[in-house]
């Protein structure tokens, strides 16, 4: 399999690692999927690399694929297709009433063109969606999730196999289309430390030890990204951080049982389960911003690898987890304590 490359860190690497998510791919790729695949995971985890990467696994394997991708800066970034559908995707877009910068209209033009490859061109068809729930907003996602399984009911077009593939980082995913039976919810982790070693070497010197840069990054690739672009400055990281999410507001705006419980989940996260009672609006609160993610359905399903059962030095518990040790730091400043 070809590995596509992408950008990390200013420079133009290779996809790395993800070999556990490759194998899944390819079996995705051979069976379709009957529910839209919905994959959740800390920011910066690597969910856009990888949609990248499955596309290639897709194509290798003949499909049709349209990759949306409503963030993307560039206008020209947000409806990617392979070759054998290009064509169609440029006659549907020519004809669209509104413009690709509305997710929408976007995924409409994708859905459309899908529709008339499967017609006229490869009976295997896949969409992977980007971040779309960030574009159309979290209280739109389920309608959304049920039109793209409308998609692969779709009695009016006959294929061979479909692929729906959608990514989120919205840290209530999981609260709001989880409980429907009409997606299937994977969980996507940071990298393992070997892939993370991977990428950490490709970064040229002077660096801080391999050991310093996955205790403070915890295998996520974008913090491994900052951290070399900001020199290595784990002040600078962490007080951007708590300007992105409202650390400061979050930590004001708590009770102190709230705030006594967050004391103890910088040591522990699981403190968060057995005191859940009371840290109820806590928990909303830290998932909702991106400081912490839900793992204790450890049976469900992950995309590539679990993390580690339990990683204290990593903030990673049984049942919840710092999304990076740089996110907790964030919060351990904000509480005014000692690092
Ligand atoms: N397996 C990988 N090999 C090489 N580079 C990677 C890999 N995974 C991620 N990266 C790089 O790490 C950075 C963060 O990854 P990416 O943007 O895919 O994360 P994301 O989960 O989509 O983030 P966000 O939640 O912000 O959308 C990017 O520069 C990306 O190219
Ligand atoms: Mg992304």
């Amino acid at each position: 399999m070809r590995r596509v490359r992408t950008r990390f860190a200013g420079l133009e690497v290779e996809f790395a690692d993800r070999d556990v998510a490759l194998r899944q791919a390819e079996e995705i790729a051979e069976r379709g999927t009957r529910w839209p695949l919905v994959v959740y995971g800390p920011e910066g985890c690597g969910k856009t690399a990888l949609l990248r990467q499955v596309e290639e696994v897709l194509r290798e394997r003949g499909y049709a694929v349209i990759h949306v991708n409503p963030m993307a800066k560039r206008l020209e970034d947000r409806l990617l297709a392979t070759r054998n559908v290009k064509d169609i995707v440029r006659g549907v877009v020519s004809a669209l009433p509104g413009s690709l910068a509305d997710a929408s209209t976007l995924l409409y033009a994708a859905v459309e063109a899908l529709h008339r490859a499967a017609k006229s061109v490869t009976g295997r068809i896949a969409l992977l969606a980007d971040d779309v729930f960030q574009a159309v907003g979290l209280d739109k996602a389920e309608t959304l999730v049920k039109e793209l399984l409308n998609m692969i009911e779709w009695p009016s077009v006959k294929y061979e196999k479909i692929v729906v593939i959608v990514s989120s980082s919205e840290g209530m995913t999981r609260e709001r289309v989880g409980r429907h039976r009409w997606a299937e919810l994977y969980v996507m982790w940071n990298m393992p430390r070997d892939g993370f070693a991977q990428l950490y070497g490709l970064l040229p010197g002077p660096k801080p030890s391999f050991d310093s840069a996955w205790r403070w990054a915890g295998g996520n690739p974008e913090m491994l990204e900052r951290l070399y672009m900001r020199s290595w400055d784990v002040g600078r990281i962490v007080g951007s951080l708590a300007g992105e999410k409202g650390i400061v507001e979050l930590v004001k705006g708590l009770s102190d049982t709230e705030d006594e419980i967050l004391a103890e989940a910088l040591e522990d996260p699981d403190v968060l389960v057995r005191r859940y009672r009371e840290a109820e609006g806590l928990v909303r609160k830290l998932v909702d911003r991106n400081l912490i993610i839900r793992i204790w359905e450890r049976d469900l399903n992950w995309v590539d690898q679990p993390p580690p059962e339990r990683d204290p030095e990593l903030g990673v518990g049984l049942y919840y987890a710092w999304q990076t040790p740089l996110h907790r730091e964030a919060v351990r400043r904000a509480l005014g304590q000692p690092p």
